[in-house]
C-alpha cells in the first residue's frame, strides 16, 4: 500500500491509474477507523480496480468549541487496517497543504443544510462539502463511498455532485452497528463504559419508531413523543433533535408516505451522537440504501 501525503503526488498517482483505465474508488474518512469505515472500504475494494482511502481530520468542518483538537487519531493502526483491506493508496494530506493561509474558496449547498446537523452545527456542512470537493478534484475517482450513518451528509454531497455536474458516482451503504445497536463512530471512544450502555437508547428509540410506523401509527408527533419518552428514561441522555423528513428535500413531514428519514442527535453525557433509519412507506420496511447510486 502506498502512503501519500503530498497533494501533487496524489494527483500524479490517481492520474496514472486513470490513464491505465482503472476504475478508481475513493473512501474519504477522518481516520480512527472502525468497522463502519472498513465495511465501506471492503465494499469499495470489491467494486473498484484501484482503491484510495483518505484520512484527513478536516478542521473546517468543526465549529469553535467542538472536538477538533481531541478528535481521536491513530494513524499507525489506520495504516495497518487499510493495508489489511488491500487499499492501494492511503492519502493523508497535511492541514497546511489543504488550507494554506490565503485559502478563501468554499462550497455551500443551501437549503438541505438548514436543518438538523446544519442547524445544530453552523458551518459544518460548508466544511464537509469544501473538503470533499477538494478530495474529488485531487483524486477524480469514478466512485466515492459514504455511510448512511451520516445520512444528511450523504444527501448534501449527492446534491453538490448533481448541482455542479461532477463526474463521479456517489454510493451510500448501511450503518454498521455494535451488538447492542449503537452505531459505530470514532466518537464512541469518548463514552465511558456506562455511557456506552446508555447510548444504545438512540437505536432503541429508532426501532420503536419503526415498530410504531409498521404497526400503523401515522401521527409523526405521537411517534416523536414516544421516542422522546424512551430517551428521557436514560438520565445521561439529552436530546438535541429528533426529526422525521422526506428523503428528497429533507423537509419535515406530517404525512408518512414514500421514503422517510428518521434522524436524531442526542448527547450522552458530553458526547454528541447521531443516528438514523430510513423507511419505505410503500414497501412498509426499512430501506438500507445499499449501494444506491444517484
Ligand atoms: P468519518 O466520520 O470518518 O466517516 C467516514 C465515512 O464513514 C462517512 O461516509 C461515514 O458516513 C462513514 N461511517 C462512519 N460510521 C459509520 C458506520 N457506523 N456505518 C457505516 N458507515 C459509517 O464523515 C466523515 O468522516 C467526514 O465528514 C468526511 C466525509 C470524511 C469529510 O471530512
Amino acid at each position: 500500500m502506498k502512503i501519500i501525503n503530498g497533494i501533487d503526488k496524489m494527483k500524479t498517482y490517481a492520474r496514472i491509474m486513470k490513464k491505465e483505465n482503472k476504475l478508481v474508488g475513493l473512501v474519504p474518512t477522518m481516520g480512527y477507523l472502525h468497522e463502519g469505515h472498513l465495511s465501506l472500504i471492503r465494499t469499495a475494494r470489491k467494486q473498484c480496480d484501484t482503491l484510495i482511502t483518505s484520512i484527513f481530520v478536516n478542521p473546517m468542518q468543526f465549529g469553535a468549541g467542538e472536538d477538533f483538537k481531541k478528535y481521536p487519531r491513530d494513524i499507525k493502526k489506520d495504516e495497518e487496517l487499510t493495508k489489511d483491506c488491500f487499499v492501494d493508496a492511503l492519502f493523508c494530506p497535511q492541514d497546511e497543504d489543504m488550507y494554506p493561509e490565503d485559502f478563501s474558496t468554499f462550497v455551500d449547498v443551501e437549503k438541505l443544510t438548514d436543518s438538523m446537523e446544519g442547524a445544530s452545527r453552523p458551518g459544518h456542512f460548508r466544511g464537509v462539502t469544501t473538503v470533499v470537493m477538494k478530495l474529488l478534484e485531487i483524486i477524480k475517482p469514478d466512485i466515492v463511498y459514504f455511510g448512511q450513518k451520516d445520512a444528511q451528509q450523504a444527501f448534501v454531497i449527492r446534491k453538490m455532485v448533481r448541482d455542479l455536474n461532477m463526474d463521479v458516482t456517489t454510493k451510500v451503504f448501511p450503518t454498521v452497528r455494535e451488538e447492542g445497536g449503537l452505531a459505530m463512530s470514532s466518537r464512541n471512544t469518548y463514552l465511558t463504559k456506562p455511557e456506552r450502555k446508555d447510548a444504545s437508547v438512540l437505536h432503541r428509540s429508532l426501532k420503536l419508531a419503526e415498530d410504531l410506523i409498521l404497526s400503523g401509527e401515522k401521527d409523526t408527533k405521537k411517534i416523536i413523543k414516544k421516542m422522546r419518552e424512551t430517551i428521557s428514561g436514560v438520565p445521561s441522555a439529552k436530546i438535541d433533535y429528533i426529526s422525521i423528513r422526506d428523503t428528497k428535500f429533507l423537509k419535515e413531514v406530517s404525512a408518512l408516505r414514500g421514503e422517510i428519514l428518521i434522524a436524531m442527535a442526542v448527547f450522552i453525557g458530553k458526547t454528541r451522537l447521531i443516528d438514523n433509519i430510513m423507511l419505505d412507506m410503500e414497501k412498509q420496511k426499512g430501506v438500507y440504501v445499499s449501494g444506491k447510486s444517484q
